[in-house]
């Protein structure tokens, strides 16, 4: 999504500066072009040395060195994005005001891109009202704002003013900036996770499920446009995404009212949870004692929610389902895109290296109803993500 991207960072004399080296390496990862302009007051927090082998460009800090003036009006058209971060009170004050003393405001008055800022910022300095006055100033001129998050902060405090971390400022970037429009007003339904069946107020049956296959096709669909909602169980990730709806539920039959609540408008649906497929008959309204020797489960069978939405579902609507087996997986897989009704199943075998619960990667073979199969090798969740998508975007 950042590739050739080209993000122009403004960064002003705030402690959190050096989260900007994170960032910067993440965008650096993301293989987008980085440029950094610092106020003078800034190199008492971070080195330009660092920040320029960081970014692999010339750190800018004053309007004219050596006799040589740099040009902050193009640095301003060359940014597809110009991020000031950390935003300090200071220079807030002097945006909100047009002063314009060195070259990182200079650049902000004469840039033509979208202007983002994240403040850093002790609490009391956060909620004083020329504070908000002046953020409010910046937001009536167009900038965008990354809020502060609640936390420790320099003073020793704790409260508000600490600056988003460097994944929160990539991933409001990227959101606002730079989602395409591949499945743009296309509606996607996911679930994620394992659900948990309780045995009595303490104890439940519950499954490895991470959630990370589920979430990652979840931001993929919404980076590519798709209006996302994801409904998930128990998980070990979240998505710093605000435009994606996430509804958490607990137990199979919550996901189940869920997801058919939402199925009716429904363009994509991609069954990617751990359903658990059986559950407590009765649960115990107190505490089991270890009073008895031997004690057995009733277990009963919970409703299959890819299978009920294969019966209801209509000809425009793309059904995916997942299958994770341990043997014999084609055939499977084959069974269950037949029994299930479903349009395609994503099959992961337990037996393959770099597939299987908690990994970061995976390995996947997509078997389509019109009888074709295709394999894939292993690669990250979220490249997986990628491939489940592009599959997709063949049948819709
Ligand atoms: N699934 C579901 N509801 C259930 C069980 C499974 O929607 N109660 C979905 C899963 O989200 C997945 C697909 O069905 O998309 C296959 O899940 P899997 O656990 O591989 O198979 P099961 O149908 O549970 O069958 P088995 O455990 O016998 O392999």
């Amino acid at each position: 999504m950042l590739k050739d991207k080209k993000i122009l960072i403004g960064i002003t004399g705030s402690i959190a500066a050096y989260k900007i080296l994170s960032l910067i390496r993440l965008l650096i990862k993301a293989r987008a072009e980085v440029k950094v302009v610092m106020t003078p007051s800034a190199k008492d927090f971070i080195s330009p040395l660092t920040v320029s082998v960081l970014s692999k460009n010339k750190v800018i800090i004053e309007l004219a060195e050596n006799d040589e003036w740099e040009n902050h009006v193009m640095l301003g058209r060359w940014a597809d994005v110009f991020l000031i971060a950390p935003l300090s009170c200071n220079t807030l004050a002097k945006m909100a005001n047009g002063i314009c003393d060195n070259m990182l405001l200079a650049t902000y008055l004469s840039a033509t891109c979208p202007v983002v800022v994240a403040p850093a910022m002790d609490e009391d300095m956060w909620k004083h009202a020329a504070t908000k006055r002046n953020l409010a100033t910046l937001k009536k001129d167009g900038v965008h704002l990354i809020t502060v998050n609640k936390g420790e902060l320099a003073s020793g405090l704790f409260g508000e003013g600490r600056m988003a971390e460097p994944e929160e400022i990539l991933t409001f970037i990227t959101e606002q900036f730079f989602r395409t429009n591949e499945f743009k007003g296309r509606k996607v339904l996911i679930t994620a996770g394992g659900t948990h069946e309780p045995i009595d107020p303490v104890r439940f049956i519950g499954n490895h499920s991470s959630g990370k296959m589920g979430f990652a096709i979840a931001e993929e669909f919404y980076l590519k446009g798709a209006n996302v909602t994801l409904i998930i169980g128990s998980v070990q990730v979240k998505t710093f995404f605000k435009g994606i709806k996430v509804i958490k539920v607990t137990t199979a039959d919550e996901m189940y009212q869920a997801t058919l609540k939402e199925f009716k408008n429904i363009d994509i649906a991609i069954m990617a949870a751990a359903v658990a497929d059986y559950k407590p008959l009765n649960v115990a309204k107190e505490k089991i004692k270890k009073n008895k020797k031997n004690i057995s489960l009733q277990l009963v069978k919970n409703k299959d929610i890819l299978a009920y939405l294969g019966s209801v579902k209509k000809k425009n609507q793309f059904l995916l389902g997942f299958a994770l087996e341990t043997n014999n997986e084609n055939e499977n897989a084959l069974n269950k895109l037949k029994s299930k009704k479903a349009d395609a199943i994503v099959l992961n075998s337990l037996k393959q290296k770099g597939a299987g619960f908690g990994l970061s990667t995976n390995k996947i073979t997509i078997l389509h109803k019109d009888g074709t199969l295709k394999d894939y090798g292993v690669k990250s969740k979220t490249e997986v993500a990628k491939d489940i998508v592009s599959f997709m975007a063949n049948f819709v």
